[in-house]
């Protein structure tokens, strides 16, 4: 998906707009970015069919009557049919072949339910693009690209799969998703009950949404890891923010940073430092999103518990000048961006995210999906920071002449007021900072909340592994007996 004509974007948004704060505040809400995350060689060989299915391109007016390609992906090795279940991936901001290879959960289920998998493709993400590459540059072209149409993209596509494939009418189907597609999963169950039995909702922060939960949870979620992971580790990143500017204040200071983190570009000026700033920070917070139990290739190629090899490196423990202390971040930060030896440089304007992806969540965020965030510097490890919607809504607008709706999604999706839907799991990692917006307590019998309380960012819809934690395990026992009870229910409704 290289070479997608949104080089003019890309630019502007990771380089230049990036050091202004309302982008950085932007980016960390791209939560499961494209790169790298091929499973790991001791995985199960992963087959799939590729289709194509016409949606329309608005289904809630009836001008606009064009339709676009969706891509899906089936697999039905071990589909019992007739009836057997299909588990169906709600696609999320990205490509999702990468999605399908990265939730080996499903693929390990399947044979255990006799279950068909379906992974369909979000609308304006991987190649499922209503009009194209270049509607990027168009936002009259991006008014389409909404939740709401991509679940009826989904349930569309059910209705008419179960229609069509031999042995589906009858099948009851069970959406599951992580993070924004964990989202997706459940408000699927809430609008579409007629056409899924029940959802998995992993890593979903439904109430990241204004008023809904403290702006400022999200960033300690993230210190605590770095707290829980090594002596003074937090602190020291804490430290770090004052150093840098301090060292920062002189040309030679300036090119001694640039040299200690073998930057591509050395910096040259106080927006180039804030950007810097922005970077490393971002990096801490998707090492906090990554911090597997096992080597994982998810982000960026990391050894376990990455954040615990990082933290090594930050362990002073007593004061230690502006140069030792940035030293052991430099040390730090390699640990995540050259942990396989490759890297010539550190580019700061990339932490492994893929621009077609990015650019379509930005429009996500800057429309329905209002995440505030904000830190204290007190609370959590980073510099002081609120959360300031009109200037967040000022960049969109400047970025795509759209300002965002920050009461929609509550009232589009009910915010904490769930409690009259049914059959939801919401599974949260309690190492995962977007485990902060999410549903952390049961709200009744059947929207059940999992916490594992050593997992990072939807570790349940990974592969198994050696070295999975125990609540990890108990969590994906948990969740097929769900599926399996929801199964019955719709046996028994039929
Ligand atoms: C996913 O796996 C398939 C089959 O192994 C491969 O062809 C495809 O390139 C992978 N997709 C990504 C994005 O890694
Ligand atoms: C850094 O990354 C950006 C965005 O991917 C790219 O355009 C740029 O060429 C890279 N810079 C260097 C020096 O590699
Ligand atoms: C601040 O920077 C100056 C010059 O770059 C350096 O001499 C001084 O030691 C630094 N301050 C601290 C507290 O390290
Ligand atoms: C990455 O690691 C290799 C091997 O240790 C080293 O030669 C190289 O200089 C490192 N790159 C950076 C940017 O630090
Ligand atoms: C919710 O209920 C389930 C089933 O009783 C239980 O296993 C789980 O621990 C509960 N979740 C929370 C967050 O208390």
């Amino acid at each position: 998906m290289s070479g997608v004509g949104t080089e003019v974007w890309g630019v502007c948004l990771l380089t230049l707009c990036f050091a202004s704060f309302h982008v950085t505040a932007l980016k960390p809400q791209l939560f499961t970015i494209r790169g790298g995350g091929l499973p790991s060689s001791s995985d199960p060989p992963i087959s799939y069919k590729t289709s194509y299915f016409d949606q329309k391109i608005d289904h809630f007016g009836f001008l606009e009557d064009g339709t676009f390609k969706q891509r899906y992906l089936t697999a039905d090795q071990h589909w019992q049919r007739p009836g057997g279940p299909i588990l169906f991936y709600t696609g999320n901001e990205g490509d999702v072949t990468w999605f399908c290879n990265n939730t080996g959960f499903m693929w390990e289920v399947a044979e255990e339910l006799g279950a068909m998998l379906v992974f369909a493709e979000h609308r304006y993400y991987g190649e499922s693009l209503p009009f194209g590459p270049d509607s990027f540059s168009d936002s009259k072209r991006l008014n389409y690209l909404t939740s709401e149409q991509a679940l009826a993209d989904f349930a569309v596509l059910i209705q008419s799969l179960k229609k069509t494939l031999p042995g589906a009418e009858r099948s009851p189907v069970i959406a599951v998703g992580g993070s924004y597609g964990g989202m997706l999963s459940a408000w699927f169950r809430m609008k579409y009950p007629n056409v899924v039995v029940g959802a998995l909702a992993a890593s979903a922060p439904i109430w990241q949404f204004p008023g809904m939960v403290p702006c400022g949870d999200f960033y300690k979620v993230v210190t605590q890891d770095f707290a829980k992971s090594g002596f003074n580790c937090d602190t020291n990143i804490r430290e770090s923010w004052k150093a840098i500017n301090n060292v920062s204040s002189t040309a030679p200071g300036l090119q001694w940073l640039s040299e200690e983190f073998s930057l591509c570009a050395p910096l040259k000026n106080k927006m180039e430092v804030a950007a810097f700033k922005g970077w490393l920070q971002e990096t801490w917070v998707n090492l906090a999103m990554v911090d597997y139990p096992y080597p994982a290739n998810f982000l960026q190629p990391l050894p376990r518990w990455p954040i615990q090899v990082v933290c090594k490196s930050l362990s002073f423990d007593s004061p230690v000048s502006d140069y030792q202390l940035l030293h052991g971040v430099s040390q730090a930060v390699k640990v995540y961006y050259n942990f396989t030896g490759g890297a010539s440089c550190l580019n700061t304007s990339q932490t492994a995210t893929g621009s077609l992806g990015v650019l379509g969540w930005f429009y996500q965020a800057c429309t329905e999906m209002v995440m505030p965030m904000c830190s204290d510097g007190v609370q959590d490890m980073f510099e002081p920071e609120e959360w300031n919607f009109q200037a967040f809504s000022d960049e969109c607008s400047s970025m795509f002449g759209v300002r965002p709706r920050a009461d929609w999604a509550a009232t589009l999706y009910g915010g904490k007021d769930i409690a009259s839907h049914s059959n939801i799991i919401f599974s949260n990692g309690g190492l995962d900072p977007w485990s902060a917006g999410g549903v952390t307590q049961n709200l009744s019998d059947s929207l059940v909340s999992i916490m594992i309380p050593d997992g990072a960012h939807h570790l349940d819809l990974r592969y198994s592994n050696d070295l999975d934690p125990p609540s990890v395990r108990a969590a994906r026992a948990l969740e097929v007996q769900y599926f399996r009870q929801w199964i019955r229910q719709a046996e028994k409704t039929r």
